[in-house]
């Protein structure tokens, strides 16, 4: 999978800012500190994190492909619970996956199809809705008042064909913080989005990386390591016409192809190929797209593909990497072959990240390291440094901040 960047300063594209843009710089255009060391080592940081940023942010879930027919339903794991997704009669719900009755799990996976949602223990019975339909010999349970025992619901929500879940009912809609968005690259998305390959959004077994969600992030964030670490992207890329556009909730991103032929066969071939999906304007032709919506799903943009993963703590110092690929429906056969050509640089520079993450996990664990000095180019990082020190301080003592021992 790829990497972002940040704005050339330098350059003579202008950096663009909404009004209600970034706090990552002030007004000395300096960029606010990345995270001190703690922030990626502590288990007790990673516990505020799950409370106050897992629990109350919009999570990636899966794409409304997944989800066909009425009935059909996946599982996502969101800040310590299982939530599953279902299809219903009249969009979509999402409920956590527990019994009302003594608990049990009511899906082990995704299921195409079903009715109902059925307790494989006793058979208490729900509608797709989340509603208690009954349980069996209900007379014998003196308390069954079943318009008080639905399924504990949680928010969900489609932007642009990808479905969000919320833990926190009185989450702002998705569609309001991201408004701007839909402008931007809503003509790459919509339900109408196929998968290319194998990979789901709620798949299980998805790649882990040595290193903590942030420190993934991060790199994401930032384009300053692409001359050094990605030596096919800067072939590929016009690194001096980075542009970034940060709002509240998100960081955007755009990179135009290079037109000199690229020195490598795979790369020159898609240089070569590289032809938009229907539905996407000119401009779209030659140029990268890159979103990360706070806190942790990213989506890559291509004139073939559209990338869409997210970043899923594991250990303190390990995350998962699920994400799927997709292309819009009529792509020709020109466009699916870059799309295979340009999936497979994807995997090289995902290799060359993950080994980067895992390099930068192991050293800031060393006693002593704090954050250097960012480049404009991190603004990102900034961003992201700001959004979760936002999230996170108020639920530190004073010890913690300081980044003593919990
Ligand atoms: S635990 Fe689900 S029916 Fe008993
Ligand atoms: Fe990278």
């Amino acid at each position: 999978m790829s990497t972002a960047v940040v704005p050339d300063a330098e350059s003579s594209m202008p950096e663009e800012r909404p009004a209600a843009a970034m706090p990552a710089a002030g007004p000395t255009d300096v960029p606010s500190p990345g995270l001190a060391a703690h922030f990626y080592l502590d288990d007790r940081i990673a516990g505020i994190e799950k409370d106050h940023i897992f629990a109350r942010t919009w999570q990636l879930a899966c794409h409304e492909s997944d989800l066909v027919e009425v009935g059909s339903r996946i599982l996502v794991q969101v800040a310590g619970r299982e939530v599953m997704v279902v299809r219903t009669n009249d969009g979509l719900a999402a409920h956590l996956n527990v019994c009302r009755h003594r608990g049990a799990r009511l899906i082990a996976g995704p299921e195409p199809d079903g009715k109902a949602i059925r307790c494989p223990y006793h058979g208490w019975t729900y509608h797709l809705d989340g509603s208690l339909v009954g349980a069996p010999e209900g007379k014998t349970i003196p308390c069954l008042d079943r318009p008080s025992l639905g399924l504990f619901p949680a928010k969900v929500e489609s932007f642009l064909g990808f479905v969000f879940v919320n833990l926190d009912r009185n989450a702002e809609p998705l569609a309001h913080m991201l408004g701007d968005i839909a402008g931007m690259v809503g003509r790459y998305l919509g339900p109408e989005l196929r998968p290319v390959g194998k990979y789901r959004i709620y798949d299980t077994d998805a790649e882990v990386q040595d290193a903590n969600w942030k420190v993934i992030v991060d790199n994401y964030l930032e384009g300053y390591h692409v001359p050094v670490a990605h030596p096919g992207l800067m072939r590929l890329l016009d690194y001096q016409r980075y542009t970034v556009t940060t709002g509240e909730h998100y960081a955007y991103y755009e990179v135009p192809l290079r037109d000199k032929p690229s020195a490598n066969l795979l790369e020159r071939a898609y240089q070569r190929l590289a032809a938009p999906m229907p539905g996407l304007a000119d401009t779209d032709k030659r140029m990268w797209r890159y979103l990360a919506i706070y806190p942790n799903t990213l989506i890559d943009f291509y004139p073939d593909h559209v990338l869409a993963w997210k970043i899923v703590p594991h250990e303190t110092g390990t995350a998962a990497l699920p994400g799927a690929f997709y292309a819009r429906p009529g792509t020709s056969l020109r466009t699916r072959l870059a799309q295979r050509l340009n999936i497979k640089i994807g995997w090289i520079t995902n290799d060359e990240d993950a080994e980067l993450v895992a390099r930068v996990q192991r050293g800031i664990a060393t006693p002593g390291w704090g954050p250097g000095p960012l480049s404009r180019r991190e603004a990102g990082v900034s961003w992201f440094a700001d959004c979760i020190r936002r999230d996170v301080e108020p639920h530190l003592t004073d010890n913690e901040a300081r980044g003593g021992a919990a």
